[in-house]
Parts: structure tokens; sequence; C-alpha cells
């Protein structure tokens, strides 16, 4: 029996998740917005035989944001140029539900689609913050609550997969000499009429040869793994340990078969942040280089986000985590359940928690070897699909390339070639069929 073989993906993630990342002596402090290195990093991924790389996004920001959030590419824009420069490799980027127009957005990941000959790929978020809700004409307290983002975000993704189908793959005959550029039997109006949305189409965008673009999810509370099981073609999730990682695994995965979904159609792949090293010790000393970076101030402004920008110095620091009733269920919800059950399992005061939301050790910390044999114990125990890889510390993606990708390359679990020229085709799902070619074959067959 061949091996289950691993998909990956790539952040590209500027100047990086941690808080003080870019004071690092070998980090390039305008990575966030450095189109060349933004390319160089892409060019690297494909040379991997990465499936994609992901740009994620966020709508809010204050002066205690981490340096990445605060000047960086727009997702679109940045993977529009890059598809560009590169010819296999997927390009996934993050937009925001509650923030957007489904017309809008169908037409942005459509043409990106089309521009990248089927690589395009959209993460579906529902904006935590609601400070996002300043910047789009509104107040604070009419950012939708957890369980109406999704809500809303169940609606939109019926509108823009709808609106997706608005051409039927041979619509377009462009026959010169007879005058026709179009079969109008081809083309299907949406007319969507919901709680939230009310969309006619048809879409300005015809499908690309990948059908639809893929749609990733990383919902992680009860409302956001019903929606990923619903919907996803590959979820992101955040679990540190492989029983953790399984337990999600076979939740999502049960739940998208009693949606009568096949499960092998979902793709989940875990966030991680590896750090490289020759030796298991000079893995360590990398982490302790980037974990000393980090003032106990900076730490607590980092963790302050995930509870709307809360302000965690007011508290002492060597005193049990404090008690913050519903704060951050309307945001970060499953992250904030986590920690706070977390702290107080553990009886961890504010400053460990801090620094260890701030500066979290890797799970897949050591040589080459050492991550290689954990992420194919990951693969093989069924707690991932692949994974989407960050960079913790600089050079972590070249590091990850050149070293770990031949040892998995060797041992059968990951690619050598790229199967496919689209992205569905290289994560290994279906493409699927229009939805009114579907039916017509239904009819005709009847
Ligand atoms: C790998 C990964 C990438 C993510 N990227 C983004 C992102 O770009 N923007 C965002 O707002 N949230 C992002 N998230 C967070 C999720 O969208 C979501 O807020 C979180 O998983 C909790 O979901 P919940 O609403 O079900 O609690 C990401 C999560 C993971 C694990």
């Amino acid at each position: 029996m061949s091996k289950k073989k691993m998909r990956l993906g790539a952040i590209l993630h500027g100047v990086g998740g941690n808080i003080s990342g870019w004071r690092h002596p070998d980090a390039i402090t305008d990575a966030s917005v450095n189109f060349e290195l933004y390319k160089k990093w892409t060019l690297k991924a494909e040379e991997g035989k990465f499936d994609f790389v992901f740009i994620a996004d966020g709508l809010y920001i204050t002066e205690k944001s981490i340096p990445h959030f605060l000047n960086r590419f727009e997702p679109i824009t940045i993977l529009s140029a890059l598809a560009g420069i590169s010819s296999k490799i997927g390009l996934v980027g993050t937009l925001s539900t509650s923030y957007s127009e489904p017309f809008t957005v169908a037409r942005q990941f459509g043409s990106l689609d089309l521009i990248s000959g089927g690589r395009a790929g959209w993460n579906v978020v529902t904006s935590p913050l609601e400070g996002s809700a300043l910047n789009y004409g509104k107040r604070e307290d009419q950012h939708p609550a957890h369980a109406e983002r999704y809500r809303i975000a169940n609606e939109y993704l019926e509108v823009t997969t709808g609106l997706w189908d608005s051409w039927e793959d041979d619509a377009f005959v462009r026959d010169k000499e007879k005058g026709v550029f179009f079969d109008p039997s081809k083309l299907h109006t949406l007319h969507h009429k919901g709680e939230f949305f009310s969309v006619k189409g048809p879409l300005n965008v015809a499908r690309s040869k990948q059908g639809q673009p893929v749609i990733f999810q990383a919902g992680a509370s009860e409302d956001g793994k019903n929606f990923a099981a619903k919907v996803a073609n590959a979820i992101f999730t955040g679990q540190e340990t492989l029983e953790d990682a399984k337990r999600y695994y076979d939740d999502v995965k049960g739940r998208a078969k009693a949606l009568g979904r096949n499960p092998d159609d979902i793709v989940i792949l875990p966030g991680i942040g590896p750090i490289v090293g020759r030796t298991q010790e000079e893995a360590e000393r990398k982490y302790e280089e980037i974990a000393n970076l980090t003032s106990i101030d900076k730490a607590l402004d980092f963790l302050g986000r995930f509870y709307e920008h809360h302000d965690f110095s007011q508290y002492p620091l060597d005193e049990p985590f404090p008690e913050l009733g519903d704060l951050g269920r309307n945001s970060f919800q499953s992250a904030t359940d986590k920690m706070k059950a977390w702290a107080k399992a553990e009886g961890l005061t504010l400053r460990q928690v801090a620094l260890q939301v701030a500066t979290p050790k890797p799970t897949f910390l050591g040589t080459p070897e050492v991550i290689a044999d954990k992420l194919q114990e990951w693969l093989e125990e069924g707690g991932a699909d692949g994974f989407i890889v960050g960079h913790a510390a600089p050079q972590g993606l070249e590091d990850f390339v050149e070293l770990v990708v031949p040892i998995l390359q060797e041992r059968g679990l990951f690619r050598e070639e790229y199967e496919a020229d689209t992205l569905r085709g290289n994560l290994g799902l279906p493409i699927p069929e229009n939805r009114y070619t579907k039916q017509n074959q239904t009819v005709v067959q009847l």
C-alpha cells in the first residue's frame, strides 16, 4: 500500500508572529512589506514543492499590535503579484466575511483563480476583533457576536459558491464567424435573497480549471468546527500535542461525515512553527535567542490582543492569572477559553501565561530528523493530513525546505514533483462540477 502523502503550506508572515522577533540579529526588519523577499520565499516554497503559500490577515490594529500586523500587504494584492512569478504553487489568502461583500469577494478570488491558472485558495475568517467595526463605519458594539458571525459566514459561502457557478465551463463559445460570444443557456443568475444578503448575479468571472477556489477555514469553537466541516476543503488548526490534534481531526472529520461529506475530501493542516538546528542544542539555542528578546511588557501586549486588546498591565504579575469572566469569548473564543482553563488547571501566574503565550516553545524543534520523525508520527497516527509551516526563527522556511523536505521525500512521505498545476489537484481534492451542468445531466438521465 502506498504511503499517505503529506500536504504542506508555508505562511509568509513578514517579520513573523513573534512580537520581538524583528530584533533578532538576522531578522530582515522591513520583511512584512518587502516584495522581493515575498517573491524569494514563494520561489523557495515552490522549489520545496509546497502545496501553497498563505497570507494571513486582520482588520484592526493598535499601537500594541505585533510589528508584522502594523504594516503588511493586503492578501489579494500580494497573491496576485505572486501569481505572476510562480507556476505550480497554490496561493491562499485570508478574507473576512464580516466586513466585505460576497459579490466583491467572489470576483476577487475568481480573478485570482484565473490569473494563477487554478491555484487560488480563500481562508474564510469571521474577524475576531470588535475594533474592526470602527474601520467599517460601525460602532464596536455593532461588531456581530460570535454565533452571528458564523451565521453570516454560512450564508456568505452559499452566495460566493453560487456566484462562482454563474458560467458553465463551456459557456464561452467565442465563435467569430457566427458572432456568438457565449451560449445564454449556460449562463445562470443566482437571485439570492437571504437573511443577510441580497445578490442577484450572475458573476462577471468564469470558473478556472480547478472549478472554484479552494475554501480554507480555521474554526476551533463549536460553531467554527461546524462551519469548517460544512464548507471547508482544507482546515488550519492550532493543536500543540498529537493527542489534541487527533481529537480535533476525528471530531471535524466526523462532523463532515454526518453532513454527508466524504471526510477524505477535507485536508486538515495543523499550524507549526518549527525551529531546525544541526544539533538539538543548536535548535534550543535558536529558540532561547528569540524568547529572550521579549520583555514582559511586550508579552502582556501580545496577550491582550486575544482579549480585545485588554490592558493586562493593571494586574500583579506574580499572582494567579486574573478572573476575566466572559472577556475574550466574543473575539478569539476558542483560544481564550483554552487559555483560561489551562491557567487555572496549572495554577499559573499572569507572568507565566503571558510569556508562554508570547514565546511558546515549538513542539517541532530539533534536528531535521527529529522534526521529520514528528511530522511523520502526526501524519500516520491520524493527527494531520499535512501542515501549515510558519517560520519561528529567521531563515526558517529556507531551513525547512533545504533540510527537512529532502528527508520527507526520501521516506516517500512528500512529493518530489508536483502532481498537478492546480491547487485542488495537488491537494488531492476533487474538482467540483458546475451545479447547473450537474443538474442538467441529472434531468437528461431521468
Ligand atoms: C494556521 C492558522 C491561521 C489563521 N489565520 C488567521 C487569519 O489570517 N486571520 C484571522 O483573523 N484569523 C486567523 N486564524 C484564526 C481563526 O480564524 C479563528 O479565529 C480561530 O481558529 C478560532 O476560531 P473560532 O472562531 O471557532 O473560535 C488562523 C488560525 C490558524 C490555526
